[in-house]
């Protein structure tokens, strides 16, 4: 378990940064001043020396971003580091974190104490500050199920808050700080409800495929874990390795009707109800439109997982820009369906 940083804290600025290893798809951009505080005290020491009108970015890791252009003004970075289990009943723990830990050492960490809640989320890159904005999820797990509370600083007032789990609005792949909040608080740490005594959920395709059989007392979050990194590994390219942002387009939600109706020209459409309508798999529509493994270009859409757009080499965001545009005109030609990108567009 590590320490949390002490109340001072520091930060580490730097002026005209490159942020081409503060984003996953490595696309060429620069921050005219990034600042990296530890603590809180020194992101609202930060927050009280900027000038209000100069435009204000926060950034994780970048795992999930589109960097247009330089961004001007102010770019944070949050160094706030810290896990810890900081209260405990019979059936649960709460575990809290800075915002600034990589979200896979809290999992990795968590799942070691044998706790359970966090294992299906298991390998998604970036940071645990960064999860609730876009409230994570993957194997049937989504964040929102074990998120206790949100501790959020105002970008403003410099006032410290928090959100418990269901003032934060979560939807797939969305919360208040992505939608009506956005730019409003930088999120600063998470607390998280996590299970003593595991109630794995593997109802999910490749997890039922593995544990459907066995019986809850037979399934623990560290096997789930390995297995949950061996199907990511399978499919997902390594950012590190082949720079991308991870699925590139949400899966779309259409009308009830409008399933039925493309399922009848479809006959393998790959869909799932939902109470508001069907979800479809994006990346079978966009493996269908031909894109699967093709490139435009210096990107492309993976050859083992089609949502997910890659850089191969010295990109820039018009070849990114270009290359969604294609696949979306597509898409929309051949299903009449829209895709809506994942990533967030910055500046
Ligand atoms: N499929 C294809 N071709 C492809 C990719 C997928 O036909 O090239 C079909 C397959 O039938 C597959 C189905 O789509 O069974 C679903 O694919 P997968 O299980 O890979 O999941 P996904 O819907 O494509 C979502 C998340 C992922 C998450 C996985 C697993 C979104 C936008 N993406 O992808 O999250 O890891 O489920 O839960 O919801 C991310 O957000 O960056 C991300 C990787």
């Amino acid at each position: 378990m590590s320490q949390a940083a002490p109340p001072t804290g520091s930060v580490d600025q730097i002026c005209d940064a490159d942020l081409t290893s503060l984003n996953t798809l490595r696309l060429p951009a620069r921050a005219h001043r990034l600042a990296r505080p530890t603590t809180l005290d020194a992101l609202s020491q930060v927050l009280a020396e900027r000038n209000p009108a100069e435009p204000l970015f926060v950034i994780g890791e970048g795992s999930n971003l589109v960097i247009r252009s330089d961004l001007p003004g102010l770019t944070l970075s949050l160094a706030i580091d810290g896990m810890a289990q900081v209260k405990e009943d019979d059936t649960h723990v709460w575990v809290a974190a800075g915002a600034g830990v990589h979200w896979d050492d809290l999992v990795d960490w968590t799942v070691e104490q044998g706790w359970q809640g966090l294992e299906n989320l298991s390998l998604i890159p970036g940071t645990a500050g960064a999860a609730p904005f876009q409230n994570i999820g993957a194997y049937g797990v989504e964040l929102s199920q074990v998120l206790e509370q949100v501790t959020v600083m105002d970008v403003v007032t410099a006032q410290v808050d928090h959100f418990a789990g269901h003032e934060c609005e979560f939807s797939y792949r969305d919360s208040r700080f992505k939608s009506r909040d956005r730019g409003r608080y930088i999120i600063t740490g998470i607390e998280l409800r996590l299970n003593k005594t595991p109630q794995c959920n593997v109802s999910y395709g490749p997890l039922k495929a593995r544990f459907g059989h066995l019986s809850q007392a037979d399934i623990s979050p560290a096997a789930v874990r390995e297995h949950v990194i061996a199907v990511r590994q399978s499919k997902l390219p390594d950012p590190a390795v082949l720079a991308n942002a991870g699925s590139f387009f949400k899966n779309p939600v259409v009308t009830k009707e409008q399933g039925d109706a493309l399922k009848v020209r479809f006959a393998d459409l790959v869909a799932y109800a939902q109470a508001d309508g069907v979800k479809l798999a994006a990346g079978w529509l966009i493996e269908q439109a031909g894109w699967k493994g093709k490139r435009l270009g210096p990107v492309g859409m993976h050859s083992e997982q089609a949502l997910v757009l890659v850089n191969h080499g010295a990109a820039t965001s018009a070849d990114v820009v270009a290359l969604a545009e294609a696949v979306r005109a597509d898409v929309q030609a051949t299903f009449g369906v829209s895709l809506e990108q994942e990533p967030v567009l910055l500046p």
